[in-house]
């Protein structure tokens, strides 16, 4: 069900989750005020306790109070990033957020986003706690259409089209005063560079202990069984997730991504694709993995392996 601003402000006011857009992804959105409708976002999303939550606000005022010790590089990169599809996990004061909210931790992570419906709607309601808005496990949610498929056409959003980003936000933790990022994301490890004086390094990859819960998780996967692959030219009589501007074999049925030269088309399909093939009841695709693995292509990447791993499903 589409509701506009003063709705979706009057029941997050009053308790009640609703999904909004984002630059990245669509966020399921309840107030930090509202412990039950916090409980709420676990209970739809099907999501371990274990994985906290990023809090979201308009202004970096809003999160100064939380925070139990200054970092130098936080304005800087904030002033430079914000808003924008930056997070930054910050040590806070525990008392003054709950529990359910942070897993638990002594950190919390927090991010303004830009898109104007949701920077305008924070302006009004205050802090909101803002997952992506899928199933735990399934491919975020990138357009309107993905909600109602995930929770239903009667679900309460905001519908703010086809999200520009595509993938969630880049997260970033302050290890031994030196920033690295615990979750690939919409910019680039090299986007940091320019402002920190260095690139900082990817620790995101799934260990037993990761730094960012939710990379533990399944994530980010369609039912059907992905394989990635360099050579999908050779293949015959098959499904292939590829690339607008290349050539595969006529046989093959061609689940397109945009063009191999342009990231931000690729980035802002991908997960449309992905529920695509659900959709569409495809059980097994190649996915044409013979693309540059650099800066914007990085996060791609990264989605796809995670997309592709065959456990428990
Ligand atoms: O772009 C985004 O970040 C979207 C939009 C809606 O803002 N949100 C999003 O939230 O992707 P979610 O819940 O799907 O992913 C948040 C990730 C999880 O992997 C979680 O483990 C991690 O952030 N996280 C949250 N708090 C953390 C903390 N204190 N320490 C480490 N990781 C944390
Ligand atoms: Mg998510």
């Amino acid at each position: 069900m589409r509701i506009d601003l003063t709705e979706a402000a009057n029941k997050l006011k009053n308790g009640e989750v609703v999904a909004l857009p984002t630059e990245t992804v669509y966020g399921l959105a309840a107030s930090i005020n509202h412990p039950a409708a916090v409980e709420n976002i676990y209970q739809l999303k099907g999501r371990p306790s274990n994985n906290p939550l990023i809090i979201h606000t308009s202004t970096t005022s809003e999160i100064y109070p939380y925070l139990s010790k200054d970092y130098p590089d936080f304005n800087i990169l904030a002033q430079n990033f914000w808003p924008g599809p930056m997070t930054l996990v910050l040590p806070i004061d525990p008392e003054l957020i709950s529990e359910k909210i942070r897993a638990n931790l002594h950190t919390a992570a927090f991010r303004i986003p830009k898109q104007p419906l949701i920077l305008s709607l924070l302006s009004q309601t205050g802090p909101l706690v803002m997952p992506s808005a899928n199933l735990s496990g399934k491919p975020s949610s990138t357009r309107p259409e993905h909600i109602e498929d995930d929770f239903g056409a009667g679900f309460p959003l905001v519908d703010g089209g086809s999200c520009e980003c595509g993938l969630e936000s880049t997260i970033l933790f302050n290890v031994d005063n030196t920033w690295v990022i615990i979750r690939q994301g919409a910019l680039a490890a090299e986007d940091f560079e320019k402002v920190l004086g260095y690139i900082p390094q990817i620790l995101a990859n799934a260990t037993e202990k990761p730094l960012c819960p939710g990379q533990l998780h399944k994530h980010y996967s369609p039912k059907a069984q992905l394989i990635l692959t360099e050579e999908s030219a050779k293949l015959q009589d098959c499904v292939i997730v590829g690339f607008d501007d290349t050539n595969y074999h006529p046989s093959c049925i061609i689940y397109p991504l945009g063009s191999k030269t342009n990231p931000k088309q690729i980035a802002e399909n991908l997960y449309s694709v992905l529920r695509q093939l659900d959709e569409e009841n495809v059980h097994l695709a190649y996915v044409d993995y013979e693309f540059p693995k650099n800066g914007s292509f990085a996060t791609i990447a990264e989605r796809l392996q995670r997309a592709s791993l065959n456990d428990n499903r």
